[in-house]
């Protein structure tokens, strides 16, 4: 076979597909300025589902895939998201997960785990209405809350992911933390990445860091850190009272090190990282291993060494 392999060891393991770059919440760490790819004409079809599939089974036999990941965007607002599920379960993709802001999850959960999702990570950025409000730009709070508690019930893993900003929900960090004890799920905390917007705009302003998050934990808890997982965005801590959380720190613990993610767009182009603005086609390569292979070793070369730099992209386009 093929070593696909860069000089630290790393390769590609975890599958992410963003499966539209729109999306149906307006977070203001997200879709503030018009980072949009500008190489995609508007016009340019996405990959159906059939061909979305025919990629995933090419990628998996050249590559130790063990995880895929769907994401956006909102990946449910992929009308097929059913039918994929199926057949990426059908692929022998045993770990199938995805990323989303909850908003239409709560109807799908129980087609979605009987397909085969297993794990959902669900964005939840505040537990206070209007807070809730300040930052996805959207009235419905609740919608989120029930999608989380009918993923939990339909059997299906659920974490939270929540983006502190300072100024704008750092208020939330322990209420959330209570929140998710209560459902018995983890959230893990994210310093705010300069992407879009804030790649050159108020990012200072906004960064609220790992050691801020935790200062604040700790004015209620005493907590100890775990040892890091190998390949892991996280790093996880447990209070006394047995409350585990994360913290997801591109700022102050850079996790590209060991990094095993290989990102997909709807267009049929890789991107071996998320700071990466030029798209590496694969799809017009299928049928050829040769290329198929220059192309995943390029992309794999554009990881960065330590840290994630920041990009005018918005994680709306690449999925996070
Ligand atoms: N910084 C940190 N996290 C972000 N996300 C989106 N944009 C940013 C940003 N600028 C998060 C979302 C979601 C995940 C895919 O990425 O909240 O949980």
């Amino acid at each position: 076979m093929y070593p696909i392999e860069d000089q630290y060891g790393r390769t590609f393991k975890t599958l992410r597909i963003s499966l539209t770059n729109t999306c149906n919440l307006g977070c203001v760490y997200c879709v503030q300025g018009d980072g949009v790819r500008q190489d995609i004409p508007v016009s340019k079809a996405s990959l159906s589902l059939d061909q979305l599939i025919q990629v995933v089974a090419k990628l998996k036999a050249i590559l130790p895939l063990d995880t895929v990941r769907l994401t956006g965007g909102e990946p449910t607002l992929f009308k097929e998201l059913v039918p994929l599920i199926n057949a990426l379960s059908d692929l022998g993709i045993s770990n199938i997960k995805m990323t989303s802001n909850g908003y239409l999850l709560a109807d799908m959960a129980t087609k979605l785990a009987a397909a085969g999702l297993k794990e959902v990570n669900i964005s939840l950025d505040a537990v206070d209405a209007d807070v809730f409000y300040k930052v996805s730009r959207r009235r419905d709070l609740h919608r989120v809350l029930n999608a989380i508690e009918r993923c939990i019930h339909a059997g299906i893993k659920v974490k939270l992911n929540a983006v502190i900003m300072r100024g704008m929900n750092d208020s939330q960090i322990l209420p959330l933390l209570y929140y998710a004890a209560e459902q018995n799920i983890t959230v893990r905390f994210l310093e705010l990445m300069k992407m879009g917007y804030y790649f050159s705009n108020e990012f200072e302003r906004y960064f609220y860091s790992e050691a801020d998050i935790l200062n604040t934990i700790a004015t209620e808890f005493t907590y100890k850190r775990e040892l890091r997982i190998e390949g892991a965005t996280a790093n996880y801590w447990e209070t006394e009272e047995g409350i585990r959380f994360g913290i997801i720190a591109n700022e102050s613990s850079p996790f590209c090190g060991d990094c095993n993610r290989l990102r997909l767009d709807s267009y049929g182009n890789i991107f071996g990282c998320l700071s990466e603005n030029s798209a590496v086609s694969v799809f017009d390569v299928l049928d050829d291993e040769d290329k198929l292979v220059e192309r995943l070793r390029m992309a794999l070369s554009h990881k960065q060494s330590v840290q994630f730099k920041g990009s005018a992209l918005q994680m709306m386009a690449i999925g996070g």
